[in-house]
Order: structure tokens, then C-alpha cells, then sequence
């Protein structure tokens, strides 16, 4: 059975994870009006540095050491405490910490019970883009899901980090080089391919060039949750480029398909 149907939307609808006050204190009270260098239920926020990502500092894995929940944790989901734990770290330093943020998202297992209600398919689409969290200036977090046998075009990342986990299924990530002028330089050059599989974390920013994802299945739906910081994308919109002939054309985001687990007409 796919548990991606479209009539899945018709269900979180009515019983949005993330709506519920009582199940996800935490996503939807830090969604709401919050400023930037202000306070949210005593967790500090401070405005992310967009600087460049370095490298070594990310294969210099820090320890994990303060991102589980306290006690203030007001639902076991195992989902739930993910996004407290993203939030904590993203707001309570002026810059993500890379190894910390990885470390959350690896040590969450993942099941569909717990994120399904923002999974929402649409099969006429390559794939959905769903809003499960998001801290205006900070980080959007989001779940994609992907139809089968389809990709998304290369793309770069506005000069944020993107840190992505497979949740479902298998997705195949190919990269390319930024050319220094788009459109002059004929077919973009490809510099890596790798395959993903389920609970697989990744990292990608401009500082590693373009990349492509696709759902090599032809069947199966796969989902992914990308975390995105700061959410320069969201903001400004980021470039698409052709990969025959490298042109790059500018283009602002669309709306989502689910905000919180609640459809977008
Ligand atoms: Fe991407």
C-alpha cells in the first residue's frame, strides 16, 4: 500500500500533527511571530551568520552534547523531539553548528507514523514541497516527497547550508560545477553521483557547486527532509540552470503544497 496517496492530505487536514497545540508545543509556538534576537518560551534566538560553510569544520565532528530535549519536551514523539532538538541548537548559537545539527538528524529513526500528516503526494508533480517548521531569518525545515522516477532540476542552495535525511525510499544526488558564465560553457560538468538510502543524513551548499536529486524508483515514492538555514531560498529565491547548456535563470520559490501538515489549495 502507498502511504502517499493523495487522499493522505485529506486526512492530515483534519488532524495536522504540527496544528495541535497539545502534540508540538514547540513547532508551532516558534513559528509564529518571532522575531529576530527574541525570545521564544526561554530558548534565546539569535540571527544565523549566512556566512560561507567551512568544510573542515564540518568533517571536525563535534561532540553532541546538548540537543535532548528538556523537560519543558511536551510530546514523546520521537519526530517531535527532532524539531525541538533542530530549533534548540539553531537558536541558542549566532552560527549553525554543522556537527551538532548532523548528529540530531542522524540519531532520529525514522517512521512514517510520525511524519506522514506532512507528507503530502501529488503525482502530476515532479515532487511537493511541505513546511513542517520554520524560524523567520533562521532555518525552514522541510519534507519533500518525491514521485516515482522523477528529479528536480540543478539547482544551487542561496548561499545556505543544506542538510538532508532520507525518510522513505532511495534518492540518487548528482552534482555539478557552477560555471563562471552560465550559458557560455555548453553542457554542465558533472563531478559526483551518489546514491542514498533510508536514514542516510547529507550536506550540500553553493560552496560545493549545483545539484540535482531524483527518485530513481520507478514505483515507490521517497521522502526526504531538508533543512535549510538560513532559509535564504524562501526569502530571494535561488537559480535553476540548464544542463545541457549551463544558462541559469533566477526564479523565487512557490507556494508550498502543505504548511504544518495542512494542504494548500
Ligand atoms: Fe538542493
Amino acid at each position: 500500500m502507498n502511504p502517499f496517496k493523495p487522499s493522505l492530505a485529506r486526512f492530515s487536514r483534519s488532524t495536522p500533527i504540527a496544528s495541535s497545540p497539545r502534540t508540538l508545543g514547540v513547532a508551532t509556538g516558534c513559528i509564529a511571530g518571532i522575531a529576530r534576537n527574541s525570545k521564544y518560551d526561554g530558548i534565546e534566538l539569535k540571527q544565523q551568520d549566512p556566512s560561507p560553510f567551512i568544510p573542515d569544520d564540518f568533517r571536525n565532528r563535534a561532540s553532541l552534547s546538548n540537543h535532548s530535549p528538556s523537560h519543558r519536551q511536551i510530546s514523546d514523539s520521537p519526530f517531535t523531539h527532532l524539531l525541538y532538538s533542530i530549533t534548540r541548537s539553531l537558536t541558542q548559537t549566532p552560527t549553525a553548528n554543522l556537527p551538532q545539527l548532523t548528529s540530531i538528524l542522524r540519531s532520529y529513526v525514522s517512521n512514517p507514523l510520525h511524519w506522514s500528516a506532512y507528507a503530502h503526494a501529488n503525482p502530476s508533480k515532479q515532487y511537493t514541497r511541505n513546511l513542517v517548521l520554520e524560524v523567520p531569518g533562521i532555518f525552514n525545515l522541510l519534507i519533500l516527497v518525491w514521485t516515482p522516477g522523477k528529479r528536480s532540476a540543478v539547482h544551487d542552495h542561496a548561499d545556505s547550508h543544506c542538510l538532508m535525511k532520507i525518510l522513505q525510499g532511495e534518492l540518487v544526488e548528482r552534482r555539478f560545477a557552477i560555471p563562471k558564465f552560465p550559458g557560455t560553457e555548453g553542457k554542465l560538468k558533472q563531478t559526483a553521483k551518489a546514491e542514498y538510502g533510508t536514514g542516510k543524513v547529507t550536506y550540500m551548499s553553493d560552496q560545493l557547486g549545483l545539484h540535482s536529486i531524483a527518485n530513481p524508483s520507478q514505483s515507490n515514492y521517497a521522502v526526504s527532509l531538508h533543512l535549510y538555514t538560513p532559509p535564504n531560498a524562501a526569502v530571494r529565491g535561488c537559480h535553476v540552470y540548464d544542463a545541457d547548456n549551463g544558462s541559469a535563470e533566477h526564479v523565487m520559490q512557490g507556494a508550498y503544497d502543505s504548511v504544518r501538515g495542512i494542504v494548500q489549495e
